[in-house]
């Protein structure tokens, strides 16, 4: 059989470009594509597929793919409420005058956060996340689902220097921060119902509140906000972006750690170092399986002609599992323009999350045995039971 059969074959058994981000092994299949039919449009989902690494990155890098479609800068659900404002800032949601200044900051200002010291970080801030008495029960699945989405956000807020954290007290707000950050990044997903959509308006609204009332904070965000400010671009943009940093690295670092702790339970890299462990990850079972872009124009994409409107579904989980292993850098953070900065310190805040479950009895294998993949269209999330 050729490969093109074969990939149809698998499709007719019930997987899709959508339905493989929380099948059981995707893998193959996401190979084959990527062999037989690397630039296709599939008819019954209405979108172009672009799955192998070629053209994954030609479809990224092209000027008149947008991250939103024209006519639709937020999605019609969270339109007219303070998380749809809060959304329509985000340079991961702009192209153009409102992405790439604000972009050029945060790119040094996340680089300079020492991945080393973040994990460090992270190991004295996971006294927040529960007392300590809580240590003396069993490590549930619910306990370790809220771990995920809990300590790398509320690390990564830290370390831009917002208080999360009370040095005196050794208490603070940040399971409320990430409670809120968690509710909006729930918000946004397609698959949203009507429920999530007003917790995540009122979660925007608590964060920006919460932000512009904090006191002048020095460190990285002041150093931010002066950049921003010489660079003529709005305040209210850069606050939204800040918010937006702990919103990107909160469903996609909970992934990349319970897809870590899933290779464990398996048995998989058992004498590898844990950071090499996720990089690994990052690499075979990556959280973010995939993203779309927005066809402004007619025009001409991998050798098709698309037209304004069209919707290309970019699998970077199909590039990832067919380029050589040893790419320096994951696909799962995406390529060019739009490509995430906070790749190192989410693989450090990852095996620090880890390394912080296991320290409390965390136990991989047993986890593994009974999880399921939460219901998405582009990230690969486990949820332990
Ligand atoms: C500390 C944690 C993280 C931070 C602060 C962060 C931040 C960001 C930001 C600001 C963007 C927007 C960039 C732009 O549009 O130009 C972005 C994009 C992206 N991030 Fe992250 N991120 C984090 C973790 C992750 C993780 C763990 C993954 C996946 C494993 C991930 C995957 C992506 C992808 C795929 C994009 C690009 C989406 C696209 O091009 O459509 N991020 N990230």
């Amino acid at each position: 059989m050729n490969q093109s059969r074969i990939a149809e074959r698998a499709e007719t058994a019930g997987i899709d470009p959508l339905s493989a981000v929380t099948h059981p092994d995707p893998y193959p299949y996401y190979r084959e594509l990527a062999a037989s039919r690397p630039f296709f449009r599939d008819a019954r989902l209405g979108l172009w597929v672009a799955a192998g690494p070629v053209e994954v990155a030609a479809v990224l890098a092209h000027p008149d793919c947008r991250v939103r479609p024209p006519a639709q800068p937020v999605p019609p659900p969270l339109a007219g409420t303070a998380a749809g404002a809060l959304f329509g800032r985000l340079v991961r949601m702009n192209d153009g005058a409102g992405h790439a200044p604000l972009k050029a900051l945060l790119v040094p200002m996340l680089a300079a956060i020492d991945p080393a010291a973040a994990a460090q970080r992270a190991g004295v801030l996971a006294r927040l996340v529960e007392p300590d008495d809580a240590l003396r029960t069993a490590m549930s699945g619910d306990r370790v689902n809220r771990w995920l989405f809990t300590l790398p956000v509320v690390t990564l807020a830290d370390r831009l220097g917002l208080p999360v954290a009370d040095a005196a007290s050794g208490r603070g707000n940040a399971v409320q921060v990430a409670h809120h950050v968690v509710a909006f990044a729930a918000a946004q997903s397609p698959l949203a119902d009507a429920q999530a959509v007003s917790a995540g308006a009122e979660a925007a609204q608590w964060l920006g509140q919460w932000l512009a009332g904090l006191p002048p904070a020095g460190g990285p965000l002041q150093g931010l906000r002066d950049a921003a400010q010489r660079a003529g671009i709005d305040p209210q943009a850069v606050a939204a972006n800040i918010i937006g940093l702990l919103v990107q690295a909160c469903e996609a670092t909970a992934a990349l750690a319970g897809n870590t702790l899933l290779r464990l339970g398996r048995g998989g890299s058992p004498s590898d170092a844990l950071e090499h462990v996720v990089a690994r990850v990052a690499q075979d079972d990556p959280p973010v399986q995939n993203t779309r872009r927005f066809l402004a124009v007619d025009s001409e994409l991998c050798g098709h002609a698309v037209k304004a409107g069209d919707t290309v579904l970019v699998l970077l989980a199909a590039a990832s599992c067919s380029s050589p292993a040893d790419d320096a850098r994951a696909w799962t953070f995406g390529h060019g323009r739009h490509a995430c900065p906070g790749d190192k310190l989410a693989q450090a805040l990852a095996a620090a999350t880890v390394a912080a479950l296991r320290a409390r009895g965390a136990d991989p294998a047993a986890l593994a045995r009974a999880f399921r993949y939460r219901p998405s269209l582009n990230a690969r999330i486990p949820h332990f039971l």
